[in-house]
């Protein structure tokens, strides 16, 4: 079996430079930056320089940037931490109703402590109107919280524009960055937003490190108390390491140029797909505003994890989720309001640096071949929709083998 992996959108590895970057620190710099002493002053220096890189890409200043521990803390914190601070303020958030679950399950916590939150729709593509962004506002609204990049389809959110709602009147913006950091441009001040997150390991960082961009003079209480690391808005003594690591990415990614190859590769790729199965195959998200590497496509009346189960050594990741045997559509796709017997056949895939035009073939061949063994297309759905409106049985056996189905898309 030889592996191919297309689901970068769900975790990178470690870039070599940013392994490079990290080795001195696993070898010698072990001080606590906090220190005053020799042990501590590389440390801090590390720290800083790596501040100073993430400030970079995002066109901000270093002393906007809190270090975290991935991009749900940063969506944690984010929407709690503003939340906390201008509760006195008003209570409402608006958001939309295809966020990550680490935007969606705090929304859902934040309501319990008397928040009101606004589940923007999306359109067939994905994208939130921003007309629907300016209607929803109320004088009690204090945050807006759009991702910039859905991680299932791919869709970009027009953030620049919500951010001149935002300014217009006076509410604080918040973007999960965590898949278009390193795929797209990411200047805070280009979108206009006030709070922005990143995810190290979605571009060829570790995992367990992550930031927080908070624009100079944002109201934010720290979910984490303690001394006054990150300037009190996030205590625990900061890891130098992962923190160099998340720069050295960050470094990286300031060149976009190898996504224009990803962007090739992937219109290649979905080109060769219509070329061999038509109207078999059809593609979710937006078909330009979307992230270059990002590629969904459904097989109607198929089973996602079924053709994945197929396919020999391809990591990549389905839209379909399992519940009590039963396969139903993702929120995304469901929220974009894509019929069930299409949505149930998407399949993700997302490319990366590394990925080649060899792998891409390869991947083609091996859906043609299976569609020459059993037609895609022309598999009866398991079970009568009428019987069974929100799903198709997956094939027995197959589904829970090496793709494993989660109730989300990381
Ligand atoms: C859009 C988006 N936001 C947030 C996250 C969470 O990031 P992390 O895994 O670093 O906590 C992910 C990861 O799947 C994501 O895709």
């Amino acid at each position: 079996m030889r592996e191919i992996y297309l689901d970068y959108n769900a975790s990178t590895p470690i870039d070599p430079a940013v392994a490079d970057a990290i080795r001195p620190l696993l070898q010698s710099t072990f001080g606590n930056p906090s220190s005053a002493h020799w042990a501590g002053t590389p440390a801090k220096a590390a720290l800083d320089s790596a501040r100073g890189e993430v400030a970079g890409l995002l066109g901000c200043d270093p002393d906007e940037v809190v270090f975290t521990s991935g991009g749900s803390e940063a969506n944690n914190l984010a929407l709690k931490g503003v939340f906390f601070a201008l509760k006195d303020k008003g209570n409402h958030i608006v958001t939309s109703a295809i966020e990550h679950p680490a935007t969606i399950t705090t929304c859902k916590f934040l309501e319990r402590l008397g928040a009101e939150v606004t589940y923007l729709p999306v359109d067939h593509y994905g994208r939130v109107n921003p007309d629907h962004v300016r209607g929803a506002i109320t004088p009690k609204t204090i945050l807006i919280s759009i991702m910039h990049a859905n991680n299932e389809v791919g869709t970009i959110e027009p953030i620049a524009e919500i951010g001149r709602i935002a300014r217009h009147h006076g509410v604080l913006l918040h973007t999960d960055a965590a898949q278009s950091v390193g795929k797209i441009a990411t200047d805070v001040h280009a979108l206009g937003v006030d709070l922005l997150s990143m995810a190290g390991h979605k571009f060829y960082a570790p995992k367990g490190v992550g930031a927080l961009y908070v624009r100079r003079g944002t109201p934010l209480e720290p979910l984490i108390h303690g001394a006054d690391h990150e300037s009190g808005r996030r205590a625990g003594t900061e890891s130098a390491l992962l923190a160099v690591a998340l720069g050295a990415a960050c470094k990286l990614a300031r060149d976009l140029a190898p996504m224009e190859r990803v962007r090739e590769l992937r219109d290649d790729f979905w080109r060769a797909l219509q070329h061999h199965f038509e109207h078999r195959v059809v593609l979710n998200g937006h078909p330009e505003h979307r992230l270059p590497n990002t590629l969904n496509v459904a097989f109607p009346r198929n089973v996602g994890a079924d053709i994945l189960a197929r396919l020999d050594g391809v990591a990549a990741s389905t839209g379909s989720a399992c519940h009590s045997g039963r396969v139903e559509l993702s929120p995304v796709l469901r929220a974009m309001g894509i019929a069930p017997e299409v949505g149930m056949g998407a399949i993700r895939f997302s490319l990366g640096r590394s990925t080649t035009r060899a792998e891409i073939d390869r991947v083609v061949e091996q859906l043609i071949e299976l569609h020459s063994t059993e037609p895609l297309s022309k598999a009866e759905p398991r079970r009568s929709r009428r019987a069974d409106p929100s799903g198709v049985r997956p094939r027995r056996g197959r589904t829970r083998g090496r793709h494993r189905l989660s109730s989300h898309l990381p």
